[in-house]
């Protein structure tokens, strides 16, 4: 079945009649992100969890909603020097460069291995021009396994495009329409950057360049210095901060869009920054995500993912929900 483009849920990709893959009946937690059937909010947030296989010893992920992947360019890339991440306090800076094995290595040898998680993936698609992110989504599209595009023109760590694409609206509206063109099967989610002035001026020119949905928050531009050698830390010099400690502004980043332009256009939203429990997560929620990722709480416990998800049903089940859409942008502010 196909939805009409700018149907309410419809996107003009292929929406499934069957159920999602690790749904049990009665779930409270599923949701429809732009035509995907969810079994709930949950995912990985992209860079933070490989290729999947590198946790499965960790966390069952089949348990999640959506698998994200990382950053895959059309070629591989060896990523920026190291040294490439630093801790902070609730945090932690990460200048890896989008190292990734390519296109090519990621069909053959890493798309059969998401295949076992039999979750919906979305696959996080980075480049340096235009052309080379049109032609990895487009190959994209012959995979059944990924349902949608995450866009990534928020990257703070790569000298070519990266952030530049995404802090200008101009720029933001002109690569979404461009990709927008590839993307028939698979949803088009873009990938905000906090890095601007105000996000929902670039959130507004995605969805005018015909996003499905819309992800944020990206890591903000940082730097830490060694002080006994007077130089940056990390080999790029800068680094994107992430964690706990960009949370608060993430929540408010994704409240400010939510109700300045995706409400209105029926655009859900990917909420993340800083999620570590399920307090942090129905934060988002509340605020106006329908999907939610965690990225760096996986480095401190990557049970993380699932405690939150039972901590999300347990409020829904305190709250007299019967499902978590319920919740969804149902902060009140007067
Ligand atoms: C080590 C690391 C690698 C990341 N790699 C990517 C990436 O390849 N592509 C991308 O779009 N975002 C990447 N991100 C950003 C995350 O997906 C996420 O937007 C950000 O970290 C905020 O979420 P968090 O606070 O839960 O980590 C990376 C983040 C970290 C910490």
């Amino acid at each position: 079945m196909t939805a009409p483009a700018g149907a309410p849920g419809g996107s003009g990709t292929v929406l499934m009649d069957d159920k999602p893959p690790n749904m049990e009946a009665g779930s409270d937690l599923a949701v429809d992100l732009a035509g995907v059937k969810l079994a709930n909010p949950l995912m990985t947030a992209s860079g933070t969890c490989g290729y999947a296989t590198e946790y499965e010893d960790f966390v069952d992920l089949r348990q999640l909603g959506a698998f994200v992947t990382k950053s895959i360019t059309l070629q591989p890339r060896l990523g920026n020097d190291y040294p490439r991440v630093v801790e902070t306090r609730a945090g932690m800076l990460n200048s890896i460069g989008l190292a990734n094995v390519g296109l090519e290595a990621f069909l053959a040898e890493k798309i059969p291995q998401l295949e076992t998680l039999h979750l919906p993936v979305f696959v996080n698609v980075a480049g340096t021009r235009v052309e080379d992110y049109a032609a990895v989504a487009e190959a994209l599209e012959k995979v059944p396994i990924v349902r949608g595009v995450e866009l990534n023109i928020s990257c703070p760590n790569v000298q070519e495009g990266g952030i530049q694409f995404g802090v200008d609206p101009v720029q933001v509206e002109k690569i979404t329409s461009a990709i927008r063109r590839t993307c028939r099967k698979n949803i088009l989610i873009v990938k905000l950057s906090p890095n601007v002035t105000d996000i929902a001026e670039t959130a507004a020119a995605a969805v005018q360049g015909g996003a499905d949905a819309l992800s944020l928050i990206n890591t903000f531009t940082a730097m830490a210095i060694d002080i006994e050698n007077r130089r940056p830390i990390l080999g790029n010099r800068t680094g994107g901060l992430s964690g706990p400690a960009i949370r608060p502004v993430a929540v408010h980043m994704v409240h400010r869009v939510y109700t300045k332009v995706a409400k209105a256009a029926g655009v859900p939203l990917v909420g993340m920054g800083g999620i570590q429990y399920a307090r942090d997560a129905i934060e988002f929620l509340l605020a106006g995500a329908t999907g939610l990722a965690i990225g760096t709480s996986l480095f401190v416990d990557p049970a993380c993912l699932l405690e939150t998800k039972q901590g999300i049903s347990d409020y829904l089940a305190r709250h007299g929900c019967k499902s978590v859409t319920d919740i969804i942008g149902a902060l009140q502010v007067d």
